[in-house]
């Protein structure tokens, strides 16, 4: 949810600090906050800046007022949970003697009960966060003679929840100290400088050698090395990994938004998620996965659980997987799923779908899972994020970093990563001879062709989008795959134009929401491809149906479906693939809608009111 940075080194702390939370304010923007260590040859102390509202606030004061030099530090970006975005409950917090700065990622579960006690003692909170209390915990701690590390250890075990800290001391200048559990936090790795960071991205300008921590691990960072230990002190370790993604992925590449920019790079990215899936023989693999073809053949039900976008993406999951393996799947809001005691054992496979890896709600909807004994197989663009960590298998899907808070490319590499289980299992399994896996996977293949060339059509989706400035509702129909499209356009638009917009399934319409249609209300139509079933047809019942209650049908429907053409007031051509792959090529013109949409009502696209990347909260 907040974005954490830390450095050492010989370069100027606060301007990494600064540059690494530009990296991560995707990941909150009600305030921003820096803190760094100045040395005992001027004073030894902590000095602070922090300011409600976006990273650029804080940057203005530091033009206007700025730090002393200094070469450790550390800083924050928020998205607020206790208390309103204002500059006191802005991070970094610090203790009554104000020796200790400290910042926090997650929620102190017994915060309440520890300020209780830290005021019975006549501290005084300024703040109405959980975090502040840490600081206060850690400060007492130094006061007494133990080392930052060593009180970081201490506090850690008296806490309740999800947290990332980090902290400095006045009168240790040359050290940082982080810890985590159950909330993000990676450590760069220089030629004698250390960063730490919520994702990579927070150091990519100055290093991609990484270390990705466990569960309740204690880190120093100073000049000299890195130090790992569990709580109680005893020495614990990391994994080293390399980024293979550099800061030309993290930049806007001259686009105006993050989010255009990803919708553009999707060609690329689906097509780097198919890279190295087959043998020279044709036979499918997945490197990461980690399960045996025993262990997939005792497959007998699947649960797809995931939030947002991602949940959309399982949506349409099902009909692949239960059309190639005739397995039975469910797919579950993961925030619903263990409070329901859903039913799972060995023979049940979880698969957990998350671009970030660090949402929470999944995040203990797959704890649930085996703790119940079922397998999870986490489908991930994040590598050394939590959620595949803590499943027993994974699919990476290759999207490189998604920077805007909304969804896109994350969302077209999860289906291919999906596609890509469904057909693995199948082989496994026998469901599919060979070489229809093969037609498939041809099929997929030449997706990123396709995509191509549907955001080569952009220009008419941008007018459409501008047409529509004065509109409050819009309206999202789609039957089968193409109904978790609908729904994903419609989440689309609400997180980006903040605009009322429903996605239905197209045959549901009559049972109660065509009520909803009224005169020069636009709805967009996926259709079908012609050929499966009666799809196409009922889809166009569906179509006819609200049209003749006055609404301005905008159709997207594939090349040379000449069916449709009466029946639709905006035609949007796709390009003529399987009903089950459209949903790769049917979202990306609902993308480029609501990002052109939001665009022109001047909302920040990237950055979206009350929202945040990755929700590391449940
Ligand atoms: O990182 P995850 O895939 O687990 O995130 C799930 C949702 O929070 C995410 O998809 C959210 O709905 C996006 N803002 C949608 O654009």
């Amino acid at each position: 949810m907040c974005g954490i940075v830390g450095y050492v080194g010989p370069q100027q702390a606060q301007d990494v600090v600064i540059e690494g939370l530009r990296r991560l304010e995707y990941r909150g923007y009600d305030s921003a906050g820096v803190a760094l260590v100045v040395a005992a040859e001027t004073g030894g102390s902590v000095v602070t800046a922090k300011k409600a509202g976006k990273l650029a606030n804080l940057e203005k004061v530091l033009a206007d007022d700025p730090l002393p030099a200094s070469t450790t530090g550390i800083g924050h970006t928020r998205w607020a949970t206790h208390g309103p975005p204002t500059d006191v409950n802005a991070h970094p917090h610090h203790g009554n003697a104000h020796r200790v700065a400290l910042v926090h990622n997650g929620i102190i579960e017994n915060f309440a009960d520890l300020r209780a006690r830290l005021e019975a003692d006549d501290h005084v909170l300024v703040s109405e966060t959980d975090s502040e209390v840490v600081a206060h915990l850690v400060e007492l701690q130094v006061q007494s003679g133990e080392s930052l590390t060593v009180a970081m250890q201490r506090v850690c075990q008296r806490l309740e929840g999800a947290f990332t800290l980090v902290a400095i001391d006045a009168e240790d200048p040359d050290r940082v100290v982080a810890a985590r559990r159950n909330s993000p936090l990676v450590v760069g790795v220089g030629e004698g400088e250390y960063f730490l960071g919520s994702d990579v991205a927070a150091f990519i300008s100055h290093t991609r050698e990484a270390i990705e921590l466990g569960q309740d691990q204690v880190i120093t960072i100073s000049r000299t090395g890195v130090d790992i230990t569990d709580f109680h002190g005893h020495p614990a370790e990391g994994r080293r990994f390399h980024v293979d993604w550099d800061l030309s992925a993290a930049e806007k590449d001259g686009h105006d938004w993050f989010m255009r920019k990803e919708i553009f790079e999707q060609p690329r990215a689906v097509a780097d998620s198919l890279l190295g899936r087959r043998t020279r023989d044709g036979l499918l693999q997945l490197d990461e996965m980690r399960l045996s073809d025993e262990e997939i053949r005792d497959v007998s039900k699947m649960i797809i659980i995931a939030c947002g976008t991602s949940f959309f993406a399982g949506m349409v999951a099902k009909y692949a997987i239960e059309h190639w393996t005739r397995i039975p799947v469910e797919v579950e809001l993961a925030s619903e799923f263990r409070y329901r005691d859903p039913i799972l054992d060995h023979s049940t496979l979880v698969v957990a779908i998350s671009q970030s890896g660090e949402t929470a709600d999944t995040l203990q909807a797959i704890r649930h899972a085996r703790t119940q004994r079922s397998k999870v197989l986490a489908i991930c663009n994040t590598n050394g994020s939590t959620i595949p960590r803590e499943s027993d298998a994974v699919i990476y899907t290759h999207a490189g970093p998604e920077i805007g808070v909304a969804s896109t490319k994350g969302f077209l590499t999860q289906l291919i990563a999906c596609y890509l289980l469904a057909l693995y299992v199948a082989q496994v399994k026998g469901t599919r001879f060979d070489d229809e896996i093969n037609e498939v996977m041809a099929q997929l293949e030449a997706m990123p062709d396709h995509i191509e060339s549907v955001l080569g059509d952009c220009e008419q989706v941008y007018e459409l989008a501008r047409e529509h400035l004065d509109t409050r509702s819009v309206l999202f129909l789609g039957r089968h795959a193409g109904f978790p499209v609908a729904l994903e356009g419609a989440l689309k638009l609400k997180e980006l134009a903040y605009l009322h917009a429903e996605g239905f399934a197209a045959g549901e319409l009559k049972h109660g929401p065509i009520a909803l249609i009224e005169e020069g209300l636009p709805v967009l139509c996926i259709v079908p491809p012609r050929g499966r079933d009666q799809l196409h047809e009922k889809m166009i019942s569906g179509i006819q149906e609200v049209r003749a209650r006055g609404a301005r049908t905008i159709c997207l429907a594939e090349a040379g479906d000449t069916r449709i053409e009466p029946y639709a007031d905006v035609l949007i051509r796709l390009p003529k693939v399987p009903t089950l792959l459209q949903p790769l090529v049917a979202i990306v013109p609902l993308q480029l809608f609501a990002c052109e949409l939001a665009s022109a009502l001047g909302h920040d696209v990237d950055q979206p009111r009350n929202l945040a990347k990755s929700v590391t909260v449940e």
